[in-house]
């Protein structure tokens, strides 16, 4: 399988809370001038592409729905025209915002494939969409979801939680509401910070966060969501693709500010390469990249030296059991001996003290997080970070 995300880095307000590459729209360089040197991108790395079949792509944010939808749609005619394979098998997802979509703009979407929306709703309050930094109301989702109900589509809903001032009673209201629509997909997340973040104050604590989750967990079940990643829920058949390319060691290509790539075919166990996030970086590099396009022969030399990395085996190892522990299916033996024939002793040992503390249980592929491994996983993922000199023999 292999993908392809867009980074859409325009928004209509920096959320208080936000890390991603965004602007505010009239800070940066118009969308259409972005879209042409997007397309540029997407011309220089396309060699890389292992299949001209594609399973997904990805328009993310930054807030994708507030560009013109034939900027959208232009860069799906860009890939047909470069012969990529397009069709009803294709996951073909957008990031929409509340009160950037109407009915036009979605009939255009709907006429160019794209088949599935990722809403940022977050909350339903308006106390804590202000406490956020959103512009838009609750209505305003709801009038999104509506429009989206009225055509019967694949949506996806994310959800933050554990905000300041945020109840459990709260969250319950957010999920009653999120009941009512009856999404495939849900993506919640916990709402994260640095330490130092004028957000921190207020938030619930540590026992009520994982209450949260937990409460979660259990709305999202009765309604019908399994969840099939750490922060992923979906009913059976809705999970996304595109998330597997991520999670299942697949090839994906991001075009776009600061979007990340992963090609297996360049170096013994594959590259990250990453775009820059500065904006005149990239409007300097690709009006005028080094050559018209790069392969993986001649991409270590044409791609900039502080924006890839070859990975090494231990980079390897330790990626492949972070991204698979964070699936349902967890980290498979099978897997592991195809891509590292050697290493099958070596996770075997570091997994029995964790076996032992109750934070990851077998499984008949392998092994797997367990409730209390998903809550602390980032002690699970510690134990499975593999350093050079560990592989030495
Ligand atoms: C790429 S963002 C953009 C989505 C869309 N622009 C929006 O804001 O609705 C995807 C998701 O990441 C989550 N997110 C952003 N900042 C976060 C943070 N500091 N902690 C946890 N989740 C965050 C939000 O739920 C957001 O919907
Ligand atoms: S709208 Fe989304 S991407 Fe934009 S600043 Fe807010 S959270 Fe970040």
């Amino acid at each position: 399988m292999f993908g392809f995300y867009f980074h859409i880095p325009y928004c209509i307000q920096r959320c208080h809370y936000c890390d991603f590459t965004t602007f505010e729209q009239s800070q940066i360089l118009p969308a259409r001038d972005y879209f042409e040197l997007l397309k540029r991108e997407l011309n220089y790395k396309l060699n890389l592409a292992p299949t001209k079949k594609l399973a997904s792509i990805y328009f993310g944010g930054g807030t994708p729905s507030l560009v013109g939808s034939d900027l959208i749609v232009s860069v799906i005619e860009e890939l047909a025209k470069k012969d990529f394979l397009i069709d009803d098998q294709t996951e073909i997802t957008i990031e929409i915002n509340p009160a950037t979509v109407d009915e036009t703009k979605l009939l255009h979407y709907l006429d160019f494939g794209i088949n599935r929306f990722s809403v940022g709703a977050q909350t339903f309050s308006a106390n804590h969409l202000k406490i956020c930094g959103r512009e838009h109301s609750f209505q305003d989702t709801l009038n999104t979801l509506d429009l989206l109900s009225k055509y019967n589509l694949n949506y996806s809903l994310d959800l933050l939680f554990a905000l300041p001032q945020q109840s459990l009673e709260d969250l319950k209201k957010d999920l009653s509401i999120i009941s009512s629509y009856s999404p495939k997909h849900v993506s919640p997340y916990c709402l994260t910070l640095k330490d130092n973040h004028p957000m921190n104050q207020g938030r619930p604590s540590n026992k009520i966060q994982l209450e949260m989750f937990q409460l979660i967990e259990s709305e999202l079940n009765q309604m019908g969501l399994e969840k099939y990643e750490i922060s992923n829920f979906a009913k059976p058949g809705f999970e996304s693709r595109h998330n597997q390319l991520y999670w299942q060691d697949y090839d994906y290509l991001g075009i776009g500010l600061s979007a990340h790539s992963y090609i297996k075919s360049i170096g013994p166990y594959g590259s990250r390469f990453w775009t820059t996030k500065n904006m005149h970086e990239y409007t300097q590099f690709f009006e005028n990249p080094l050559s018209d396009s790069l392969t993986s022969e001649t991409f270590t030399n044409n791609y900039c030296s502080t924006e890839f990395e070859l990975l090494t085996e231990s980079e390897a190892l330790t990626d492949l059991c972070h991204t698979s522990l964070r699936t349902r299916e967890g980290l498979s033996k099978n897997a592991l001996l195809q891509k590292f024939p050697d290493r099958l002793d070596l996770v075997h040992r570091r997994s029995s003290k964790l076996l032992k503390d109750g934070l990851l249980q077998e499984t008949p592929q392998g092994w797997g997080l367990t409730k209390t491994g998903v809550y602390l996983s980032n002690v699970v993922f510690e134990k499975f970070t593999f350093l050079p000199n560990e592989l030495s023999s």
